[in-house]
């Protein structure tokens, strides 16, 4: 089976890592969407730091869910396995998800990277004791390496999701926990799906992306995914 999956900010819920649009998303009373913007950062660059800095503690004190195990697994007997998570956490790839079968198109909160030049910290630099880290190589204040409003995606990653539904429909994709607001990301749904496959998606509510799902599981991710894999496993579908 050819599958494709799309994982949002629901998917960690279970966690205890809060989603952006979720009631508990707010932070010290500051919407995460004028929070993760260049403008802000130039503005407040000792503020946006401390944001990250506070998300960065909470996953690593956090643990994958059954949710994120359930996918490794799905992953591991698909016959062709890609997802696409918009998540800045490591939790697919802690819960075992192996790097080239995952896209973290939004970046990655451990990357610390110059806001000017090219310079990239090693994975989990760590520069807890300066408020602002600055770029060793041009000055430059050092940004996490995520994508912020209004940025381009990365572009090589852009390349192998499109490599991916390139080679062919999907017979399952899966859509969890994500109100699937970019359009990028129910474009590839709906592709993926190509009129043939199960679409389904699993969040507790309704969303954008909900008109074009063949199935509508209205669970947590940590409850259906699990349930969802077993029953493709004794039905021999994986
Ligand atoms: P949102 O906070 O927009 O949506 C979270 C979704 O998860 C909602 O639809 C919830 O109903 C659902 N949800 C909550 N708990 C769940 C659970 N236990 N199981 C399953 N679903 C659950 O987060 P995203 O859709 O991921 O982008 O947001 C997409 C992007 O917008 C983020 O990557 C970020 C944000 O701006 C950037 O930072 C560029
Ligand atoms: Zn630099």
């Amino acid at each position: 089976m050819r599958v494709f999956v799309i994982s949002g900010a629901g998917i960690s819920a279970e966690s205890g890592i809060p989603t952006f649009r979720g009631q508990n998303g707010y932070w010290r009373n500051l919407d995460p969407a004028k929070l993760a913007t260049t403008e802000a950062f130039q503005r407040d660059p000792k503020l946006v730091w401390a944001w990250y800095r506070e998300r960065r503690q909470r996953i690593r004190a956090a643990q994958p869910n059954a949710a994120h195990k359930a996918l490794v697994d799905l992953a591991e007997h698909a016959r062709a396995f890609l997802l696409v998570t918009q998540n800045v956490d490591d939790l697919h790839a802690r819960a075992g998800l192996p790097p080239e079968k995952m896209v973290q198109i939004h970046g990655d909160i451990f990357e610390t990277r110059c806001s000017r030049c090219n310079w990239r910290a090693e994975h989990d630099y760590e520069h807890e004791h300066e408020t602002i880290p600055a770029c060793p190589k041009c000055g430059a204040l050092m940004r996490p390496g995520v994508v912020w409003f209004g940025e381009m995606l990365d572009s090589r990653k852009i390349d192998i999701v499109e490599n991916y539904l390139g080679a062919g429909a999907c017979d399952l994709v899966l859509v969890i926990g994500t109100t699937a607001l970019f359009g990028y990301i129910s474009d590839w749904a709906g592709r993926a799906q190509g009129g043939r496959g199960r679409l389904i998606e699993i969040n507790p509510e309704e969303t954008a992306l909900s008109r074009f799902a063949t199935e509508r599981i209205r669970e947590p991710a940590a409850v259906a995914l699990p349930n969802l894999v077993q029953n493709l496993h004794c039905r021999g579908r994986c």
